[in-house]
């Protein structure tokens, strides 16, 4: 994995001169779009700070990213400029970070985590309903039940039938014998194709779905199968702390990627990354989009450019290099949190390559979780789990005065 960093007059001249390729409506270039720059009362263009703000002043402007800018399709020429650099932003991601051959993913910058698990989905029950003449209720969703909500979202949406895999509760790891049965039964039902969901970190734990053993009982079985994986949480750490993952495109069993902006690499909201093998953005093209040059292929419609200019100027701000200390430094910090319970003997899962800790709930009053806005794994029943999420901004500092009111904590029977 390398890329280099880029300072921060590099970066500006990069974003002018990508805006300057863009077609401009303050220079009254562009008359055909439903759309203008951001109103100038509001946003007011004339503002000193916006000449050395490139992401302020790509918002501004305004561009439209509609559609996938990666295919070999002709995308809107309005936008050249700043579409540019989110395909240069979707390659790092897909070959840098998650090694795909050069050339070999499309993607785009969706709106999150949800959007683009839902794009996959939906991407893989056309390719099923077509190459296979599968009808939607013979298409089954395997994923475990440490999962986000986004993929059962999904499954209402697309009218796919969610598969439950149940993981052992020391290891959070699906638990083979039981897939077994499930995938035994999802037959019996008239279940033949399978949507894969493996988590690359989950909400809650923090922990990271083998792919190995899931796709060992469906190999075995000789079932149709695509496996996606939800790398919205550990997308921008994993890869970084973890050298020897498989949970990538030199992994023949991945097809997609989901990656959030928004959660470890603070990115502003509605910076989600979708990445797929060439072949497969096809599925969803929506022919009826005839007024958008190269159609659409995204469940959004349309996005701000500014979105893809700040995940790639955080990418440049820091380079491979930098970001790679900067995720190893919060391990380090979550080890010495977790060097910490172990030395009170209180429970906690986690993933050695994760900055999640979840402790049991039993350890925790409400007080302490309430101090520290713990996030509980249930608000609608009694919390099993608490869980930290050791961010930038968690210092060692607000650690140790959280594990002192742990010492302290009265825990009601
Ligand atoms: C593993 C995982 N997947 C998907 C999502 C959904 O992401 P978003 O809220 O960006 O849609 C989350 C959000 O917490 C998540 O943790």
């Amino acid at each position: 994995m390398y890329w280099e960093a880029l300072n921060r007059k590099q970066i500006l001249e990069k974003v002018d001169n990508a805006l300057s390729n863009n077609a401009s409506y303050s220079k009254g270039e562009v008359i055909g779009a439903p759309a203008t720059y951001l109103d100038k009362k509001e946003f007011y263009p004339d503002a000193s700070f916006l000449k050395d703000a490139p992401y302020l002043k790509t918002l501004i402007a305004n561009p439209n990213h509609i559609g996938c800018h990666t295919l070999d399709k002709q995308s809107s020429p309005i936008f050249k400029g700043t579409q540019a650099i989110e395909r240069e932003l979707i390659e790092i991601c897909a070959e840098q970070i998650f090694r795909a051959p050069a050339k070999q993913v499309d993607g785009y910058v969706a709106t999150g985590g949800t959007e683009a698990n839902i794009e996959a989905m939906w991407i893989y029950r056309n390719y099923f309903l077509k190459e296979y003449r599968a009808s939607a209720d013979q298409i089954g969703v395997l994923f475990s039940e440490d999962t986000h909500y986004s993929i059962s979202k999904g499954c209402d949406l697309l009218q796919l039938f969610p598969l439950k895999m149940s993981v052992n509760s020391k290891t959070r790891q699906i638990d083979a014998i039981k897939l077994t049965q499930l995938i035994d039964q999802a037959n019996k039902q008239g279940i033949k194709y399978f949507i894969v969901i493996c988590n690359l970190s989950t909400t809650m734990f923090g922990s990271i779905d083998e792919i190995e053993p899931i796709v060992k009982v469906l190999d075995a079985k000789k079932l149709s199968f695509k496996l996606h994986i939800d790398a919205a949480f550990g997308g921008f750490i994993y890869p970084f702390t973890n050298p020897k993952s498989n949970h990538n495109f030199s992994n023949p069993w991945v097809s997609s990627v989901s990656i959030d902006g928004h959660k470890m690499l603070q990115t502003p909201y509605g910076t989600g990354i979708f990445l797929i093998r060439k072949g497969f953005m096809q599925y969803v093209t929506n022919k009826n989009a005839q007024y958008v040059p190269g159609l659409d292929y995204t469940l959004c419609g349309s996005r701000s450019g500014a979105n893809a200019i700040v995940i790639w100027m955080q990418l440049m701000n820091y380079g491979s290099k930098g970001w790679i200390e900067k995720m190893n430094e919060l391990i380090d910090r979550t080890d010495y949190l977790c060097n910490e319970l172990e030395r009170l003997n209180i429970d906690f899962y986690r993933n050695p390559f994760i900055n999640i800790v979840t402790i049991k709930a039993n350890h925790i009053s409400t007080e302490l979780a309430s101090k520290y806005e713990l996030v509980a794994d249930s608000y609608e029943q009694f919390p099993l789990w608490w869980k930290i999420v050791v961010m930038d901004h968690v210092s060692k500092d607000l650690l140790k005065s959280f594990i002192k009111d742990l010492e302290n904590c009265k825990v009601e029977a």
